[in-house]
C-alpha cells in the first residue's frame, strides 16, 4: 500500500519490457519500492530490467511470463500476483504498432493487432479492475495513445485499437471511481522506443523519460487523463474538429 506520503510499494508492469513502462518505474519515487513484477513475454529486455532494477538495491524484482493474448489465463496470473501482496500501481504498457499495409492485405494480422492491444487489455484490465477493487486502493495506469484520438489514414488499424482502450479505460475508470481504486490513461504522441525505432518523427515526438515523469506527476495529482507532452492536448483538439476532407490529406 502507498505508504504516508503516498510512495508506493508495489508494482506491477504488464509489459514488463516496454521501454515507457520502464522509464516510468524508474521515475517513480525509489524509496518505499520493495516490490516489482515485470509481466512479459520471455526476452533479454525483460532479463536486463530485473539485473538493472536489482543493482540499483530494489529487492524484489521478478519476471514472470505473460502474454497478452493468453486471455483464458489472466485470471490464475493476477490472483497469483495479488494473493502474494497488495500492488499500488499497475502499468498496462504492453502493445504492438503492427505493419498497416501489410496488416491491410492480411486481415489475421490486423487481428493480431486487436487482440494484443484491445482484447487483451479488456481481459487483464477488468481482472486487474477487480482486484483493485477488493484492495480498495492502487492506480491502474494505462498506455493509450494520440492515434486513439482520430484514426489517421496511414495507422488506422493500430489507432482503432487505442480507441477501443482508451474509450475502455475511461469507462473502467468510471465504474472504478468512490472504490478507492483509480485508473490514469495516458495519451503520449510518438515516443522514441524500439517501438518507433526507424519512422519519421512526427511532431512534439518526445523520450520516454519525459512520459514517465508526467505520468508519476499525474499519479501524485490523482489525474485520470493526460497527454503527453501536455500541449498535445490542444494540437488533438484542432485535428479531431478538422473536417474530414482536409483530415483525409494530411502527410502520412
Ligand atoms: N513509442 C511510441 O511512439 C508510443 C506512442 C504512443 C503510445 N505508445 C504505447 O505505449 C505503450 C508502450 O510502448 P513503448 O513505446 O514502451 O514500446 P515498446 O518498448 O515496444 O513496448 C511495448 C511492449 O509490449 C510488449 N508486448 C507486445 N505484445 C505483447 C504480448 N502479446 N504480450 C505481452 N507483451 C507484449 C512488448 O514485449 P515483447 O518484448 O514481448 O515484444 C514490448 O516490450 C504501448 O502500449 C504503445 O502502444 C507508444
Amino acid at each position: 500500500m502507498n505508504d504516508a506520503l503516498g510512495e508506493p510499494q508495489s508494482v506491477l508492469v504488464l509489459g514488463g519490457s516496454s521501454e515507457i513502462a520502464l522509464a516510468t518505474v524508474n521515475a517513480l519515487p525509489r524509496r518505499r519500492l520493495r516490490r516489482i513484477v515485470l509481466a512479459a513475454r520471455p526476452s533479454a529486455a525483460r532479463d536486463l530490467a530485473v539485473t538493472t532494477l536489482t543493482a540499483e538495491g530494489i529487492s524484489g524484482v521478478t519476471a514472470v511470463d505473460f502474454d497478452a493474448r493468453s486471455t483464458e489465463s489472466h485470471s490464475v496470473f493476477i490472483n497469483e500476483i495479488f494473493d502474494a501482496g497488495d500492488i499500488d500501481i499497475v502499468l498496462l504498457a504492453f502493445g504492438v504498432l503492427g505493419d498497416q499495409e501489410a496488416a491491410e492485405a492480411d486481415p489475421a494480422l490486423a487481428v493480431e493487432i486487436a487482440t494484443t492491444n484491445y482484447t487483451g487489455a479488456v481481459s487483464i484490465g477488468l481482472h486487474v479492475a477487480r482486484r483493485l477493487r477488493m484492495q480498495g486502493h492502487g492506480s491502474l495506469v494505462v498506455y493509450s495513445s494520440v492515434a486513439g484520438d482520430r484514426a489517421r489514414r496511414s495507422n488506422f488499424i493500430y489507432g482503432s485499437t487505442k480507441a477501443g482502450l482508451d474509450a475502455f479505460a475511461q469507462g473502467l475508470g468510471d465504474a472504478l471511481h468512490g472504490t478507492g481504486a483509480h485508473v490514469l490513461v495516458v495519451r503520449p504522441g510518438m515516443v522514441r522506443t524500439k517501438m518507433s525505432a526507424g519512422m519519421p518523427e512526427a511532431p512534439m515526438t518526445t523520450d520516454a523519460n519525459v512520459v514517465a515523469d508526467i505520468v508519476v506527476k499525474s499519479l501524485r495529482r490523482g489525474k485520470e487523463t493526460v497527454y503527453a507532452p501536455g500541449p498535445l492536448r490542444f494540437v488533438m483538439a484542432g485535428l479531431k474538429s478538422m473536417p474530414r476532407s482536409v483530415f483525409r490529406k494530411l502527410p502520412r
